[in-house]
């Protein structure tokens, strides 16, 4: 099977790449990253030399970038993992990035994979789309699509886009929508890298607000895995919710990692709540069960184990990242919150 995979060199696209690859002898794997600020090649260091393995630098919302790849390989699915990704940059920088890469990107891709006749399309989408649950209740691919901040709302549009696909041209797309996602190779911008991170060099924990705030964890090889059944077995049109069936308070998290580090939650400092916060997020994650036969195979505490040490064993990848830019980022974002 010969892949697409866009945002190949990001958090979750380059687990997956290293997934395919792992999982089938017989996977090719052309990945195209523009490389943004959260695209980075050390995810994929070891892979260069791998034949099955081909990476492209470009814009998926880039006609330029994007037709010359269609054009040289025959495609067996388009998998878009490429996204601006972060909520708190949506809000503080704008949502002009987002709308670029999520809304046209996927519309730029959809209509390349018709175009050549690509047997399948997967959206890697999010539970965001859904907006915030109250204190009771899960999400199921029936909930109303509701989004809350500019960052859901272009996936939110995009999965629309994808819908419409589907619907008016026949075109053979799925989507899959999934909580919060951690493991290697999360830019440290998110929460539990963002705490690791922090701890690790005995700084300040920010906890958004009153800290209850909750989440629903899944081990991002799980969410692989999920993608993979969803790709080979998900019915055409159809929508699949994935999770881990782990929503905690994020002030529970952050905690927890403090204990596995064996740092005092002194740490622990309480800043001003971002705007608009969703409060919980929590997946019905039946529809892939039952469907697919899909199961995670990560309990929360090994996944987070897993995590931090591979947070430890690779000192300079986190070093890397946290340089330059990010710095500026972090200042930006953080002062007087
Ligand atoms: P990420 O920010 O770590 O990586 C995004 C990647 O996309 C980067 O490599 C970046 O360079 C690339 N990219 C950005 N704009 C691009 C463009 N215009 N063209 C080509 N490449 C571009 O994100 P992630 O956390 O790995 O998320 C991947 C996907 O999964 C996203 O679509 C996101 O919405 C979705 N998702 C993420 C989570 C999560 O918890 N992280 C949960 C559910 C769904
Ligand atoms: P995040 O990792 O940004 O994912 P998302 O907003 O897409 O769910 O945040 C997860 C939760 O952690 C969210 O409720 C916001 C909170 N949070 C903090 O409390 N402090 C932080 O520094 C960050 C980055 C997030």
């Amino acid at each position: 099977m010969k892949v697409l995979v866009t945002g190949g060199a990001g958090f979750i696209g380059s687990n997956f790449v290293r997934y395919m690859l792992e999982t089938y002898p017989d996977a090719e794997v052309v990945n195209v990253d523009a490389l943004t600020y959260a695209g980075n090649l050390e995810n994929l260091a070891g892979l260069e030399d791998d034949k099955r393995y081909t990476f492209v630098r470009g814009d998926i919302s880039r006609m330029e970038d994007v037709r010359g790849v269609f054009d040289q390989h025959r495609f067996d699915a388009i998998l878009n993992f490429a996204a601006e990704s972060h909520v708190d940059r949506s809000l503080h920088f704008g949502a002009e990035a987002f709308i670029q890469t999520n809304v046209l990107g996927t519309q730029l891709l959809l209509d390349l994979t018709r175009q050549h006749e690509v047997p399948r399309y997967v959206q890697i989408s999010t539970d965001e789309v859904y907006g915030s649950l109250g204190d009771d209740g899960r999400f199921t691919e029936e909930t109303p699509i509701a989004p809350n901040n500019p960052y859901s709302a272009t996936k939110a549009g995009a999965d629309f886009l994808v819908r419409a696909a589907a619907h008016s041209h026949g075109l053979d797309a799925v989507i899959t929508r999934c909580s919060n996602n951690y493991g290697p190779y999360q830019f440290p911008e998110k929460l539990i890298p963002l705490m690791i991170a922090n701890a690790l060099e005995d700084k300040p924990l920010p906890v958004y607000g009153d800290g209850m705030h909750v989440r629903d964890w899944i081990f991002v090889r799980d969410h692989c895995s999920a993608i993979d059944a969803v790709l080979r077995k998900g019915r055409t049109g159809e929508a699949y919710n994935i999770g881990g069936m782990y929503d905690v308070p994020n002030i529970e998290i952050v905690k927890l990692i403090l204990k596995h580090l064996e740092k005092p939650e002194s740490l622990i400092t309480y800043v001003k709540d971002r705007p608009g916060h969703d409060r919980r997020y929590a997946m019905d994650n039946t529809k892939i069960r039952a469907e697919l036969g899909w199961e995670p195979a990560y309990t929360f505490e090994q996944g987070l184990k897993e995590t931090i040490n591979w947070y430890l064993a690779n000192g300079p990848w986190l070093e890397h990242v946290r340089s330059g830019q990010y710095r500026q980022y972090y200042e930006t974002l953080y002062a007087g919150r």
